[in-house]
């Protein structure tokens, strides 16, 4: 069982001796990661901004980056790492994919010229854990050749139905692994769904009760497999999993809803394309505050983890004292 394999401060140290996946949460918040295109100079200098609200700050130079944009984003990315003020908010990129005539220059170009201040590569389309290999031998020469001493990390995006085949390989693929995030999208196109969609429901995506059962049908969760999946992977392997985009900025409901589905199964946060959506992701993502209250009073209730007690007339015990935790933990560090 990997513990703290992950080199940078991104992460809470485990105790060594004690693998305990549950006990594995970020060090810095990390509810929501914010996109933006560096090759927009009116962001550019948007950027201190955005970096005091949103919780990871990521400039964006694959899909939604035109062609003809690609070497204005890189360049304007190595801008942004060398001049704007970060407050401290951790800036990641996403390059493009690996089989892109871009994905090289992407990475030898943001390590040699802002290494320093990188904290995290989003690798789009992974499929196995040849590409993280790739990336991670590429990384390590970069990282020496600039005299880094911190190591870059790697995030992936499960969005073709090889990645989600190999999720578990990709997670476990390198002691960079940060994490990986749902790509609803591509994932849609490569298994041939029939949406148009980035991420969310569908409203033709629900099973109906009976004939002559009056009680309602509900929407079904498109992405309930994935990201059950992709969790797992994630909590096996000591990393951690993010829900992707969600493409329409006006459904600030459904966006709301699918956030929270991906939170309450076990992601840590999800990608923000607009500023609307920080804010929604800053709910969903922060524990309610009458269960961190009642969470608090499991901890107190069984001081030592063990044994069976009865609150309000729920039974607690080993397992809920542990998923109590889990939120004590979350919300004690979004309140530093
Ligand atoms: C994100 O990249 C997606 O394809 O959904
Ligand atoms: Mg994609």
């Amino acid at each position: 069982m990997p513990l703290m394999r992950n080199a940078r401060s991104f992460f809470a140290p485990l105790a060594i001796g004690a693998p305990d996946p549950v006990r594995a949460i970020p060090v810095t918040p990390s509810r929501m990661i914010h996109f933006f295109d560096p090759s927009n100079e009116k962001l550019r200098g948007k950027v201190p901004d955005m970096a005091r609200s949103a919780d990871i700050l990521l400039g964006n130079l694959e899909d939604a980056v035109a062609a003809d944009k690609k070497e204005a984003a890189r360049a304007g990315l190595v801008e942004v790492g060398r001049t704007a003020d970060l407050g401290g908010t951790p800036l990641w990129t996403r390059i493009n994919a690996l089989e892109s005539p871009w994905a090289l220059d992407d990475l030898v170009t943001l390590v040699t010229e802002i290494g320093d201040v990188l904290d995290v590569v989003m690798v789009p389309k992974v499929e196995g854990a040849e590409d993280i290999h790739y990336v991670d031998r590429l990384l390590a020469q970069l990282e020496a050749r600039a005299g880094l001493s911190r190591p870059v990390l790697v995030h992936a995006i499960l969005e073709t139905a090889q990645g989600v085949a190999n999720v578990e390989e990709i997670a476990n693929a390198s002691p960079r692994m940060q994490g990986i995030s749902l790509g609803p999208a591509d994932l849609a196109a490569s298994r041939r769904m029939k949406t148009t969609r980035v991420g969310g429901g569908h409203p033709g995506y629900r099973v109906l009760a009976d004939p002559g059962d009056e009680r309602p049908s509900y929407q079904q969760d498109l992405w309930h497999y994935t990201v059950g999946r992709m969790v797992d992977a994630c909590a096996a392997a000591g990393i951690f999993p993010y829900y992707g985009p969600f493409g329409d900025i006006k459904d600030e409901a459904g966006c709301e809803a699918q956030f929270r589905a991906a939170y309450l199964m076990g992601c840590v946060g999800a990608w923000s394309l607009h500023p609307v959506q920080i804010g929604i992701a800053k709910r969903v993502f922060s524990p309610d505050v009458e269960e961190v209250r009642f969470a608090r009073r499991v901890l107190e209730a069984i001081p030592d983890g063990s044994g069976v007690h009865m609150l309000d007339g729920k039974m607690q015990d080993d397992a809920t004292y542990k998923q109590a935790r889990v939120l004590v933990d979350l919300a004690e560090l979004l309140a530093k």
